[in-house]
């Protein structure tokens, strides 16, 4: 036992099922993008801080092409649980013009960081861009976000672990799990 496997309700997607589907979106985006890149271009992953981090890391090992890093963070008003639909960037990726960007994502909720995102970076004329989420709550979207690459949908319920968090704890999990709702409702 973990010390933070006493707060999960239950397990949700196990490691192994984790890695499964990692694999297989790694094989899709190489497969993909192999035909979308010219020779000298490289596929940029820009990952969202901090909740993407686990999953990127593990997702860039399954791309077999050349791949260049960067790293976004976006936060929204609102409490732990609720995004408030107001999204402010405080920390930037650099030049993306004429580049081909792979948005990486822990989870698309609401969808309002998401869409807010996309929209700021499709501005800035990168030749395409597309978005990769581990873990997508349809029936809690506010907004529409189209997801090129989703790992799981999954249904309304408050998960944390492999990257996801509940004020900041939980991310070293190495599963998705249910968080104990007296956990988060006081
Ligand atoms: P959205 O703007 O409502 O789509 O919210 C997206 C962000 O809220 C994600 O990037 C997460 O950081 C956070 N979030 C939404 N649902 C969960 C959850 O179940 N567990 C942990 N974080 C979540
Ligand atoms: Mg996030």
């Amino acid at each position: 036992m973990r010390i933070a496997d006493a707060d999960i309700a239950k397990v949700l997607i196990d490691q192994e099922q984790i890695h499964q589907k990692v694999q297989q979106l790694g094989a899709e985006i190489s497969c993909d993008y192999s035909r979308r890149l010219a020779l000298n271009e490289h596929l940029l992953v820009v990952g969202m801080l901090k909740g993407s981090v686990v999953f990127m890391a593990d997702l860039i090992r399954q791309i077999d092409l050349h791949c260049e890093l960067d790293f976004m963070i976006a936060s929204s008003y609102g409490n732990a649980t609720e995004s408030s639909g107001i999204i402010t960037i405080k920390q930037d990726v650099k030049d993306i013009e004429g580049r081909h960007v792979l948005l990486v994502e822990d989870i698309v909720d609401s969808g309002f960081t998401m869409a807010s995102v996309l929209e700021i970076l499709k501005k800035r004329n990168p030749a395409s861009i597309a978005l990769c989420s581990l873990l997508d709550k349809p029936s809690r979207r506010k907004t529409n976000v189209k997801i090129d690459y989703c790992g799981f949908e999954i249904p309304d319920e408050f998960v944390v672990g492999y990257g996801l968090d509940y004020a900041s704890r939980y991310r070293n999990l190495p599963y998705i799990g249910v968080l104990k709702p007296e956990i988060y409702i006081k």
